[in-house]
């Protein structure tokens, strides 16, 4: 896997921010954009990407891709990320390790695939064909997941690692992602990161949940939780920097304020995690 770019601290760029989140005076490094919102759209998104373009890297994070599903890729999908990633210079781009599309119907979710060696066998070269069709660097993303489908003999972490090194791509670490699993399916979030390649983690994700009686909801709601961001800082102990985004999805403040104080919060950590390496020399 080729290096990635460290980005630095992004948030999203959503319809509620459209006027003023490009013309924000506050620190933001990089902005991550949809493709199902910005592909062949004109108007005030078009209007938006382009502005944010101008002041900042754009980084197209999709829901689209369907790397798992039994669907061939979609060609016509992959040529306009191509298109959007060409247009703003994309330095990467990513998806989730999900399927979201059967027998041509887009079925708008993230669902869980088998965790075995035959669904490892079915998505690496599809991850493989959609970077080179994209012409970019491809990250996967962990999905949260509330039933471990039927077929599944690989734990999470252990299908999730087998997958990035089959497919030789990168790992959009959701933390989030990561703490909702440990708390649904019962297993220690820690461990969890220690089971993953965290040489290949080029992204982090952080982001808020509902809790509700008996089950934990990624629903990217509000700030980031306290245990999420504690994960934060153990991965950054063992990674040093990371490019990392703030994903606030529902719910979404008018004025995007309250995104870029959490993406303060990760910038200030960022910078504690370069201090104390830089005290540590050899540290890995
Ligand atoms: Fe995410």
């Amino acid at each position: 896997m080729e290096p990635l770019p460290y980005l630095g601290v992004g948030v999203g760029l959503r319809r509620e921010h459209f006027a003023s989140l490009p013309a924000t005076a506050r620190p933001l490094d990089w902005v991550e954009v949809t493709p199902e919102t910005f592909v062949g759209v004109g108007g005030r998104a078009r209007q938006a990407l382009l502005a944010c373009r101008a002041r900042w890297p754009i980084v197209p994070h999709g829901v689209s891709l369907d790397v798992g599903g039994p669907d061939p890729l979609d060609d016509a999908y992959l040529d306009g990320l191509r298109r959007l990633c060409d247009e703003v210079d994309a330095p990467f781009f990513s998806d989730h390790l999900s399927f979201c599309r059967l027998g041509g119907v887009y079925l708008h979710d993230l669902l869980p695939l088998p965790m075995n060696e035959g669904a490892v066998a079915h998505v690496a070269p599809r991850i493989r064909a959609a970077a080179a069709r994209v012409g970019r660097p491809f990250l996967l993303e962990n999905p949260t997941y509330y039933e471990v489908m039927p077929g599944s003999t690989l734990d999470e972490a252990a299908f999730l690692a087998r997958v990035v090194e089959a497919a030789d791509c990168g790992l959009l670490l959701d933390l989030n992602n990561v703490h909702v699993n440990a708390l649904n399916h019962g297993y220690d979030p820690v461990a969890f990161l220690d089971a993953l390649p965290l040489e290949r983690v080029g992204q982090v994700h952080l982001a808020g949940h509902d809790v509700r009686p008996g089950v934990v909801l990624d629903t990217h709601r509000g700030p980031v939780p306290d245990p999420v961001w504690r994960l934060y800082e153990r991965l950054l102990a063992r990674t040093g920097p990371v490019t990392t985004l703030i994903e606030w999805d529902t719910a979404v403040p008018p004025d995007p304020g309250p995104l870029l104080d959490e993406a303060d919060r990760a910038r200030a950590l960022l910078a504690t995690t370069v201090t104390r390496r830089a005290a540590r020399p050899g540290a890995p």
